[in-house]
Protein backbone atom coordinates (compact mmCIF):
# COMPACT_ATOMS: atom_id res chain seq x y z
CA UNK A 1 0.00 0.00 0.00
CA UNK A 2 1.84 3.72 -0.40
CA UNK A 3 0.81 6.38 1.61
CA UNK A 4 -0.05 9.77 0.24
CA UNK A 5 1.97 12.87 0.29
CA UNK A 6 1.03 16.37 -1.08
CA UNK A 7 4.16 18.25 -2.39
CA UNK A 8 3.93 21.98 -1.22
CA UNK A 9 5.20 22.99 -4.81
CA UNK A 10 4.32 24.03 -8.20
CA UNK A 11 7.14 23.30 -9.68
CA UNK A 12 6.91 20.25 -12.14
CA UNK A 13 10.52 19.50 -12.11
CA UNK A 14 10.47 18.94 -8.13
CA UNK A 15 7.35 17.09 -7.90
CA UNK A 16 8.94 14.27 -10.70
CA UNK A 17 12.08 14.42 -8.50
CA UNK A 18 10.57 13.84 -5.33
CA UNK A 19 7.84 10.76 -7.05
CA UNK A 20 10.46 8.92 -8.21
CA UNK A 21 12.83 9.57 -5.43
CA UNK A 22 9.91 8.24 -2.83
CA UNK A 23 8.32 5.36 -4.85
CA UNK A 24 11.02 3.06 -3.55
CA UNK A 25 9.74 3.75 -0.34
CA UNK A 26 5.84 3.43 -0.36
CA UNK A 27 4.95 6.85 -0.99
CA UNK A 28 3.09 8.53 -3.46
CA UNK A 29 3.44 11.95 -3.82
CA UNK A 30 0.94 14.55 -5.63
CA UNK A 31 0.99 18.10 -6.45
CA UNK A 32 -0.48 20.92 -4.33
CA UNK A 33 -2.69 21.99 -7.03
CA UNK A 34 -4.47 18.82 -7.40
CA UNK A 35 -5.77 20.43 -4.36
CA UNK A 36 -6.43 23.59 -4.94
CA UNK A 37 -4.24 24.83 -2.12
CA UNK A 38 -3.40 28.79 -1.95
CA UNK A 39 0.11 29.91 -1.71
CA UNK A 40 1.07 30.15 1.74
CA UNK A 41 2.65 33.76 3.16
CA UNK A 42 6.62 32.81 3.45
CA UNK A 43 7.39 35.22 6.33
CA UNK A 44 10.02 33.18 8.31
CA UNK A 45 13.32 34.34 8.59
CA UNK A 46 14.75 31.22 7.82
CA UNK A 47 14.55 28.91 5.53
CA UNK A 48 13.82 25.83 8.52
CA UNK A 49 10.39 28.96 9.26
CA UNK A 50 9.81 28.86 5.76
CA UNK A 51 9.60 25.12 4.88
CA UNK A 52 7.44 24.37 7.87
CA UNK A 53 5.00 27.18 7.11
CA UNK A 54 4.57 25.81 3.55
CA UNK A 55 4.27 22.10 4.81
CA UNK A 56 2.24 23.30 7.37
CA UNK A 57 -0.11 25.40 4.94
CA UNK A 58 -0.18 22.39 2.58
CA UNK A 59 -1.13 19.83 5.64
CA UNK A 60 -4.06 21.71 6.83
CA UNK A 61 -5.52 22.86 3.37
CA UNK A 62 -5.58 18.96 2.06
CA UNK A 63 -5.44 16.78 5.48
CA UNK A 64 -2.40 14.86 4.27
CA UNK A 65 1.04 14.17 4.90
CA UNK A 66 3.47 17.40 3.22
CA UNK A 67 7.09 18.05 2.31
CA UNK A 68 7.80 20.99 1.44
CA UNK A 69 11.52 22.76 0.09
CA UNK A 70 12.88 25.95 1.27
CA UNK A 71 16.02 27.26 -0.31
CA UNK A 72 18.24 29.97 -1.85
CA UNK A 73 21.45 31.14 -1.89
CA UNK A 74 24.04 33.08 0.82
CA UNK A 75 27.02 35.20 -0.69
CA UNK A 76 29.43 36.17 1.73
CA UNK A 77 30.51 39.21 0.69
CA UNK A 78 26.91 40.33 1.27
CA UNK A 79 26.75 38.93 4.79
CA UNK A 80 24.89 36.64 3.96
CA UNK A 81 22.27 38.28 1.47
CA UNK A 82 20.20 37.33 -0.10
CA UNK A 83 19.10 34.24 1.76
CA UNK A 84 16.03 33.76 2.28
CA UNK A 85 14.97 36.34 0.19
CA UNK A 86 16.67 34.75 -3.05
CA UNK A 87 13.68 34.76 -4.69
CA UNK A 88 12.52 38.46 -4.46
CA UNK A 89 15.98 39.64 -4.22
CA UNK A 90 15.75 42.77 -6.76
CA UNK A 91 12.20 43.85 -5.35
CA UNK A 92 8.25 43.67 -6.67
CA UNK A 93 7.96 41.33 -9.85
CA UNK A 94 11.74 39.69 -9.73
CA UNK A 95 13.39 37.66 -12.22
CA UNK A 96 15.84 35.65 -12.15
CA UNK A 97 17.30 37.57 -14.76
CA UNK A 98 17.00 40.89 -12.59
CA UNK A 99 18.21 39.20 -9.61
CA UNK A 100 21.45 38.18 -11.61
CA UNK A 101 22.00 41.31 -12.66
CA UNK A 102 21.62 42.85 -9.05
CA UNK A 103 24.23 40.47 -7.49
CA UNK A 104 26.68 41.38 -10.45
CA UNK A 105 25.85 44.87 -9.72
CA UNK A 106 26.47 44.39 -5.81
CA UNK A 107 30.15 42.49 -6.07
CA UNK A 108 31.42 45.19 -8.33
CA UNK A 109 35.17 45.27 -7.64
CA UNK A 110 34.73 42.07 -5.26
CA UNK A 111 37.88 40.35 -6.28
CA UNK A 112 37.21 36.07 -6.88
CA UNK A 113 38.50 35.09 -3.47
CA UNK A 114 36.09 37.04 -1.55
CA UNK A 115 33.25 35.95 -3.90
CA UNK A 116 32.06 32.53 -2.24
CA UNK A 117 28.63 31.23 -1.56
CA UNK A 118 26.81 28.80 -1.58
CA UNK A 119 23.18 27.50 -2.05
CA UNK A 120 20.92 26.16 1.48
CA UNK A 121 17.72 23.61 0.15
CA UNK A 122 15.71 22.58 3.72
CA UNK A 123 13.34 20.34 3.23
CA UNK A 124 10.38 19.82 5.96
CA UNK A 125 8.34 16.85 5.81
CA UNK A 126 4.95 17.09 8.18
CA UNK A 127 3.04 14.19 9.24
CA UNK A 128 -0.33 16.19 10.17
CA UNK A 129 -0.08 20.03 10.46
CA UNK A 130 -0.18 20.16 14.13
CA UNK A 131 2.65 17.77 13.65
CA UNK A 132 5.40 19.23 17.17
CA UNK A 133 8.15 17.02 15.77
CA UNK A 134 8.48 18.03 11.62
CA UNK A 135 11.47 15.70 9.88
CA UNK A 136 13.95 18.52 8.85
CA UNK A 137 16.45 18.11 6.33
CA UNK A 138 19.25 20.22 4.87
CA UNK A 139 21.74 20.26 2.10
CA UNK A 140 24.12 23.12 1.28
CA UNK A 141 26.39 23.26 -1.94
CA UNK A 142 29.65 25.60 -1.97
CA UNK A 143 30.64 27.83 -5.12
CA UNK A 144 32.10 30.94 -5.93
CA UNK A 145 29.85 33.91 -7.80
CA UNK A 146 31.14 35.02 -11.46
CA UNK A 147 31.91 38.04 -13.03
CA UNK A 148 29.69 37.16 -15.89
CA UNK A 149 26.91 34.39 -16.78
CA UNK A 150 27.81 31.01 -17.87
CA UNK A 151 25.55 28.60 -19.70
CA UNK A 152 22.08 28.10 -20.48
CA UNK A 153 21.34 24.95 -17.95
CA UNK A 154 19.67 25.12 -14.61
CA UNK A 155 17.87 28.19 -13.30
CA UNK A 156 17.77 30.81 -10.89
CA UNK A 157 21.44 32.05 -9.80
CA UNK A 158 23.19 28.91 -11.43
CA UNK A 159 24.68 31.13 -15.03
CA UNK A 160 26.68 32.87 -12.08
CA UNK A 161 27.24 29.75 -9.82
CA UNK A 162 30.73 28.20 -10.34
CA UNK A 163 31.38 24.69 -8.78
CA UNK A 164 35.50 24.62 -8.12
CA UNK A 165 34.70 20.61 -7.97
CA UNK A 166 33.60 20.13 -11.68
CA UNK A 167 35.11 23.57 -13.22
CA UNK A 168 32.19 25.06 -14.21
CA UNK A 169 28.89 26.92 -14.01
CA UNK A 170 26.24 25.29 -12.16
CA UNK A 171 24.23 26.42 -15.54
CA UNK A 172 26.83 24.28 -17.73
CA UNK A 173 25.95 20.99 -15.33
CA UNK A 174 24.17 18.32 -16.38
CA UNK A 175 20.91 17.89 -14.87
CA UNK A 176 21.66 14.26 -13.23
CA UNK A 177 24.89 16.04 -12.16
CA UNK A 178 23.57 18.52 -10.81
CA UNK A 179 21.07 16.45 -8.88
CA UNK A 180 23.41 14.61 -7.17
CA UNK A 181 25.94 17.14 -6.00
CA UNK A 182 23.53 20.41 -5.15
CA UNK A 183 22.04 21.03 -2.15
CA UNK A 184 18.80 20.28 -3.01
CA UNK A 185 19.71 16.66 -3.92
CA UNK A 186 21.56 16.54 -0.92
CA UNK A 187 18.62 17.08 1.28
CA UNK A 188 16.49 14.75 -0.71
CA UNK A 189 19.13 11.78 -0.12
CA UNK A 190 18.96 12.42 3.65
CA UNK A 191 15.19 12.69 2.98
CA UNK A 192 15.30 9.31 1.75
CA UNK A 193 17.08 8.24 4.89
CA UNK A 194 14.96 9.70 7.25
CA UNK A 195 11.73 8.34 6.24
CA UNK A 196 12.66 5.11 5.33
CA UNK A 197 13.85 4.93 9.17
CA UNK A 198 10.85 6.53 10.45
P1 LIG B 1 12.06 29.23 -2.96
O1 LIG B 1 11.30 28.71 -4.13
O2 LIG B 1 11.30 30.14 -2.08
O3 LIG B 1 12.71 28.13 -2.23
O4 LIG B 1 13.18 30.20 -3.56
C1 LIG B 1 14.37 29.69 -3.99
C2 LIG B 1 15.17 30.74 -4.76
O5 LIG B 1 16.55 30.52 -4.47
C3 LIG B 1 15.01 30.56 -6.26
O6 LIG B 1 14.07 31.44 -6.78
C4 LIG B 1 16.40 30.85 -6.78
O7 LIG B 1 16.55 32.23 -6.95
C5 LIG B 1 17.32 30.42 -5.64
N1 LIG B 1 17.75 29.01 -5.81
C6 LIG B 1 17.47 27.96 -4.99
N2 LIG B 1 18.01 26.82 -5.46
C7 LIG B 1 18.62 27.14 -6.62
C8 LIG B 1 19.35 26.36 -7.58
O8 LIG B 1 19.51 25.12 -7.50
N3 LIG B 1 19.83 27.06 -8.62
C9 LIG B 1 19.67 28.39 -8.76
N4 LIG B 1 18.98 29.15 -7.92
C10 LIG B 1 18.47 28.53 -6.83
Amino acid sequence: MSHKVVLASGNAGKLREFQQLLAGVGFEVLPQSSFNVSNADETGTTFVENAIIKARHACRETGLPAIADDSGIEVDALNGRPGVYSARYSGEGATDESNNQKLLQELVGVPTELRTARYHAVLAYMRHADDPTPILCHGTWEGVILTEARGDGGFGYDPLFFVPTHNCASAELDKAEKNRISHRGKAMQELLQKISRS
